[in-house]
């Protein structure tokens, strides 16, 4: 197995910003998603076929790793940052069918092929440019096993939520446990895209941390082309964790199931 941490390679300012971002969160990150609701979704994912081989792309801490980790076989999970790594090896001394690197999703390169690739939580989203997202792409369909999924769980707005990010700016306020409270600011280029996103957290009324970061939306038809040049297809879509359809206009989410681009002729794969 071989890969190239980030650190060596692309040591760039934007990824250094991602870095310091998690940096800034990192004591209120795991408290802010807890509940998410995307566990069982997760375990779900990893539980075919039996001993399923998980690559988990943007582990961060590894909240989710928890849930895809309770049916997989073994997965191997990576973040751009150490800091978070450090946190999630931790966490995951005593489960040997768990490993965890420091990588970078555009350089990935592992001899390990997958029955799953998970994005959780879209780790693409710090990934604005194009070359970016394409190089990142063409990394997961190698990594894929000939019949294995790749699951994106994408940032992603309704087009309701999406006018107002590009109008004025989309704010959503949550109360979490703790007395922690949160707040989510989207800005978005209409065109493009292109956003700046926002947190604060306050612990009983007190800023605690804020911070931004640069972001891109998907729309399908970004996800669409990408998996057109890296040889994938979309096989399913999702609207929310519970595997509802994906309604463009009323799903909160979108969620896409991937594989290998079946050649015409091709018999059908058994899914996994
Ligand atoms: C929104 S967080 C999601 C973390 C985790 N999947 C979860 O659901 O709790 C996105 C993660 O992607 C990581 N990330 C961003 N760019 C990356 C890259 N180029 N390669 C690997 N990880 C990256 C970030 O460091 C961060 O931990």
């Amino acid at each position: 197995m071989s890969t190239t941490p980030a650190e060596n390679e692309t040591g760039t300012s934007t990824d250094d910003q991602v870095r310091e971002y998690y940096h800034r969160i990192l004591p209120f990150y795991e408290t802010e998603l807890k509940d998410r609701g995307d566990a069982d979704l997760w375990a779900w994912a990893a539980s075919e076929p039996a001993g399923c081989r998980v690559l988990e792309i943007g582990a961060g801490t590894g909240r989710a790793t928890r849930f895809l980790a309770r049916t997989a076989g073994r997965v191997v999970a990576f973040d751009l940052s150490l800091e978070t790594i450090a946190v999630a090896r931790r966490r995951f001394a005593e489960q040997p069918h768990v490993s965890f690197l420091v990588a970078d999703l555009r350089i990935l390169q592992l001899a390990e092929r997958f029955d799953l690739i998970a994005a959780v939580d879209d780790p693409f989203v710090h990934l604005t440019a194009d070359e970016d997202r394409e190089r990142a792409f063409a990394r997961v369909a190698e990594h894929l096993a000939p019949d294995g999924r790749f699951l994106l769980d994408a940032a992603w707005l309704s087009p309701e939520r999406r006018h107002t990010a590009e109008e004025g700016g989309l704010v959503e306020d949550r109360e979490e446990e703790g007395g922690l409270s949160v707040r989510e600011v989207w800005r978005c280029d209409a065109g493009s895209r292109l956003c700046t996103t926002g947190f604060e957290y306050r612990v009983d009324g007190r800023l605690e941390a804020k911070a931004s970061f640069p972001s891109r939306l998907w729309s399908l038809v970004e996800i669409e082309a990408r998996c057109r040049a890296a040889g994938l297809e979309i096989t399913r879509l999702w609207g929310d964790y519970d595997r509802r359809p994906w309604d463009r206009a009323t799903s909160s989410r979108l969620i896409a199931e991937m594989r290998r681009e079946r050649q015409v002729g091709a018999p059908v794969m058994a899914s996994c």
